[in-house]
């Protein structure tokens, strides 16, 4: 082939590869918008369910943020912090599936109000999974009630068996409903409320996500005491996330 022909060939493959750098950014800009306007539909069913239910009024948005945080502290990748900020956005989605005169009563469930209450990881989680991109958040979602001790649901996992996202939004969902004023209490300190975080560390808590969680709060709010001081806190908690 004369170098003539063979300079034409290679512009023209340069061109096309070009091109094709440009479609994929197209296809990945185009896959970010549809994952945006996702998102954004989720959020507004989030909204709706803010509308039903005062409890979770600021706390999702709190729980993702707050989320987020912890698992950059605890050296995740910037995607996977961002999959948990969303999912501890979305966490209680599932509540949308509660009758609002159980979600309504503050004390007292019975025990098949309960059970109903009791669903609304797995109801969230079947809402969330139509979008396969998210489906590491789906997980989150549906274990974010169980305990590091197993008691907790729907799966009654333990340990390493729950996904860290999962462990993660709880140890934010239980200190945002501490902090939070409840019909039977008032809203604990954030110092307090950190107290009783490493009191369940190890225990229903994961100890590692407490420890990431509570470093991130301390940037945010001076009075959260430094990680490490220990101590116990006698019944002070009242019951918390359901
Ligand atoms: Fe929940």
């Amino acid at each position: 082939m004369p170098a003539d022909d063979l300079a034409m060939a290679y512009r023209r493959l340069n061109a096309s590869y070009q091109q094709t750098l440009r479609y994929a950014e197209d296809v990945r800009r185009l896959y970010r918008q549809v994952q945006g306007a996702i998102y954004q539909s989720l959020l507004g069913l989030a909204n709706a369910l803010e509308a039903k239910d005062a409890y979770t009024r600021g706390h999702s948005e709190r729980v993702g943020r707050w989320s987020r945080q912890a698992a950059r502290a605890l050296g995740l990748a910037p995607e996977e912090a961002e999959m948990i900020g969303q999912a501890g956005l979305l966490h209680d989605i599932g509540k949308i599936g509660v009758p609002e005169a159980v979600l309504r009563k503050r004390a007292g469930l019975e025990a098949d109000e309960w059970a109903q209450m009791r669903r609304h990881p797995v109801i969230g989680a079947q809402i969330v999974a139509p979008f396969e991109f998210f489906a590491a958040g789906a997980i989150t979602i549906r274990h974010h009630h169980e305990r590091l001790d197993g008691s907790g649901y729907p799966d009654g996992l333990a340990g390493a068996a729950i996904p860290l996202g999962a462990r993660v939004v709880a140890v934010a969902d239980v200190y945002d409903a501490l902090t939070s004023d409840r019909p039977y209490r008032a809203a604990l300190t954030p110092a307090a409320a950190a107290e009783h975080l490493h009191a369940e560390a190890g225990g229903t808590l994961d100890g590692d996500v407490v420890v990431a969680f509570l470093e991130t709060m301390r940037g945010l709010r001076e009075e959260v005491p430094r990680v490490g001081a220990r101590a116990a806190l006698p019944g002070a908690a009242g019951t918390p996330a359901r």
